[in-house]
């Protein structure tokens, strides 16, 4: 079945006769871990789509995103760039934020526009808002856009905490800034945004957007990042409560029933046989949460760290008829999707530097990757220090480590702040493949093949450095509380005006 799919779409290349090109649903979890799906061994997640999806998909074993947090690793997505380039760094955008994705950075979605795909971003954007929301997804080609513009946590949540009491809701957020809106476009739709209905709204935006596309015939491209499973951990009337793993799990099953209902949508509209269903997050799990965090399983640390749990994620591709069911060891990255995806719709790729390769061997024939390398720079990229880690093959070595706030509270002392910055040189090598957990550095005395790896990677890392042109950053440009968002922009005294 794998082999007729790309023959089809070869030909389709070859003589733009009318297949119809595929759609693609791109799902992007929140802080979620590589250990937290009941399809890569939780054992008390309630996962069902997800890991019915991988069931009868393909699961990455070795996937990785460019970030530890959230905002820099959502450009890296949409761009198939590192934040570097695009200057999403350091760390992510707030209410307030100046900055925001460059517009003149080409997204997914503007790669897909010009073929007349129809495209929406329903979910949590956290790529900035600007002023007059200039950096909202609909001036970054979607043409609808549902959603939060940055974290739920980036506000005062009081109608998290308390209402309805029976709902288990945790956690306190953010004060002194406005409360969270919910946009529809560039609209302020709401503000607070229901927060417990607001799973029902994307489901509800999303599977009628699924079906307008598919009634017109219009190939389509569906952005769905959540705000689940990010703190504070939540879910509304038909989660909370139901998984045995406390409100993580709650939040989480909220999420795959989104999942659920987009399947079950894209088979009763007839278009499931021709969409890539594509599922990963943005960083590893928020362990200073304790219980309410996620879970790296048996990697390394979590958010805010350049270990194997900062980065390293679940990411399943589903496609029936094209992608077999299997499980996949070959490197990959959320780098990779722009240049698949622009691959099989046959769109063009953007005139740019990109650090993404296209890995439709690895779904459509289980083959290999053209991936050999894997860049980890910290939450904080800079000239002066570079890459803290570099993975070539199955070894990776660390330059820097340290620990970060959100890997807190696990018994290894290497993951919380207190972990201070640390320079190795020699750098620490590990065997992935022999220690997934980075549990035991390589002993290098008198082994010279490790010798000969440890100066290839170092070559790699010095000519990759040298070609890195680092965007000017767009989160040092700052914040200015007139550019939070408010459905009352006259009113006052702000922010907690700002209800409408
Ligand atoms: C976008 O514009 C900035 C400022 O002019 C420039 O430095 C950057 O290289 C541009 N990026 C792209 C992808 O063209
Ligand atoms: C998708 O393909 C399968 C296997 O060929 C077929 O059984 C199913 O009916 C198809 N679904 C749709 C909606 O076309």
């Amino acid at each position: 079945m794998g082999y007729s799919r790309l023959a089809v779409l070869n030909i389709f290349l070859v003589c733009t006769c009318s297949a119809a090109p595929p759609n693609f649903v791109l799902l992007f979890a929140d802080d979620l871990g590589f250990g937290d799906l009941g399809c890569y061994g939780h054992p008390s997640s309630l996962t069902p789509n997800l890991d019915r999806l991988a069931a009868a998909g393909l699961r990455f074993t070795d996937f990785y995103c460019t970030s530890p947090v959230c905002s820099p690793s959502r450009a890296s997505l949409l761009t198939g760039r590192y934040q570097t380039r695009s200057g999403v760094y350091p760390g992510v955008f707030y209410p307030g934020s100046r900055g925001g994705l460059p517009l003149n950075e080409t997204t997914i979605a503007e790669v897909l526009k010009p073929l007349g795909y129809a495209t929406a971003a329903v979910g949590k954007w956290h790529l900035g808002f600007g002023a007059n929301g200039m950096f909202l997804p609909t001036r970054q080609g979607f043409d609808q856009y549902l959603g939060i513009p940055y974290s739920h946590d980036m506000g005062p949540c009081w109608n998290l905490t308390c209402f309805p009491p029976d709902v288990k809701c945790f956690g306190l957020c953010d004060i002194g800034t406005v409360t969270v809106p919910l946009m529809h476009n560039e609209a302020i739709k709401q503000q607070p945004v229901d927060f417990l209905n607001l799973e029902r709204a994307y489901s509800d935006f999303a599977t009628s957007f699924i079906t307008t596309s598919a009634k017109k015939k219009q190939p389509f491209f569906l952005y769905y990042p959540s705000h689940h499973t990010h703190y504070p951990q939540y879910a509304g009337p038909g989660a909370a409560g139901r998984s045995s793993r406390g409100p993580f799990g709650d939040s989480l099953l909220e999420f795959d029933n989104t999942i659920g209902n987009l399947l079950t949508t894209l088979e009763k509209t007839g278009v499931i046989n021709n969409t890539l269903v594509f599922f990963t997050s943005d960083n590893g799990p928020e362990l200073m949460r304790l219980s309410r965090g996620g879970n790296s399983g048996l990697l390394k640390c979590g958010k805010g760290t350049t270990y194997e749990g900062g980065m390293r994620e679940p990411a399943i591709a589903y496609w029936p008829g094209t992608i077999r069911p299997g499980v996949t060891h070959e490197l990959a990255s959320t780098l990779d999707i722009l240049p698949t995806i622009t691959g099989l719709a046959g769109a063009k790729l953007p005139q740019v530097t990109l650090d993404g390769v296209d890995i439709t061997e690895i779904l459509v024939n289980q083959g290999k990757s053209k991936r050999e390398t894997m860049m980890f720079y910290p939450t904080d990229p800079s000239e002066m220090y570079g890459l803290f880690a570099l993975r070539m093959g199955k070894y990776k070595a660390h330059f820097y480590t340290r620990g970060a706030t959100h890997s807190g509270t696990t018994p290894d002392q290497d993951c919380p702040v207190f972990a201070l910055l640390k320079a190795h040189d020699p750098p620490l090598l590990f065997d992935l493949e022999s220690d997934p957990s980075e549990n035991y550095p390589l002993p290098l005395v008198g082994r010279p093949e490790l010798q000969d790896v440890l100066g290839k990677i170092k070559t790699v890392k010095k000519q990759f450095e040298a070609s890195m042109v680092f965007g000017e950053s767009q989160i040092s440009r700052g914040t200015d509380p007139y550019l939070e968002p408010c459905c009352n922009p006259q009113c006052n005294p702000k922010p907690s005006c700002c209800r409408c």
